[in-house]
């Protein structure tokens, strides 16, 4: 069976583009080593995570990276066992310049694209379910 966990939390406020892009290369690797997949979506300030594979390794993964100091206010929405993983592989999706000081167009598009995501998916599990719940709320602000 596969594991899957979802949460939330909050970056810090000095959170920069160089920040995001070494958690997603260092999670590319390590993800890929313990079979990890999901997915970690940035948006106005949040992370919203969905991790699945091995139980154990999912679970000290996630203890990880709750030491991490580049976020606070994590909180666990949902966990589970299902079947089949939802994504085939690891990925990340952000806008890499704040909302406030970035191209208004291009945040727009990121900001639709993520929309469609949300629309496409059909969720199996509650896991599933409530990652893209949270990711939807926070679009629709
Ligand atoms: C929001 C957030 C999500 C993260 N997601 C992952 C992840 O999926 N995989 C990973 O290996 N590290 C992730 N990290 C980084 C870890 O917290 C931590 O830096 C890393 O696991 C340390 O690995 P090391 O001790 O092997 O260098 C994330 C960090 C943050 C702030």
């Amino acid at each position: 069976m596969i594991y899957q966990l979802t949460y939330r939390s909050t970056s810090i406020n000095t959170i920069n583009t160089t920040d995001l892009e070494s958690i997603h290369s260092l999670a590319d690797k390590k993800n890929k080593k313990l079979n990890i997949t999901g997915c970690l979506v940035f948006y106005n300030t949040k992370f919203y995570q969905l991790l699945e594979g091995d139980e154990q390794d999912v679970i000290s993964l996630y203890n990880e990276i709750k030491r991490d100091h580049r976020h606070t206010k994590i909180e666990l929405i949902a966990e589970g066992l299902t079947k089949n993983r939802i994504f085939p592989n690891w990925g990340m999706a952000y806008y890499p310049i704040a909302e406030n000081r970035c191209n208004k167009s291009e945040f727009k598009q990121f900001k639709s694209n993520l929309l469609l995501l949300t629309k496409l998916t059909t969720s199996v599990t509650k896991t599933e379910l409530n990652f893209w719940k949270q990711i939807k709320k926070a679009l629709s602000f």
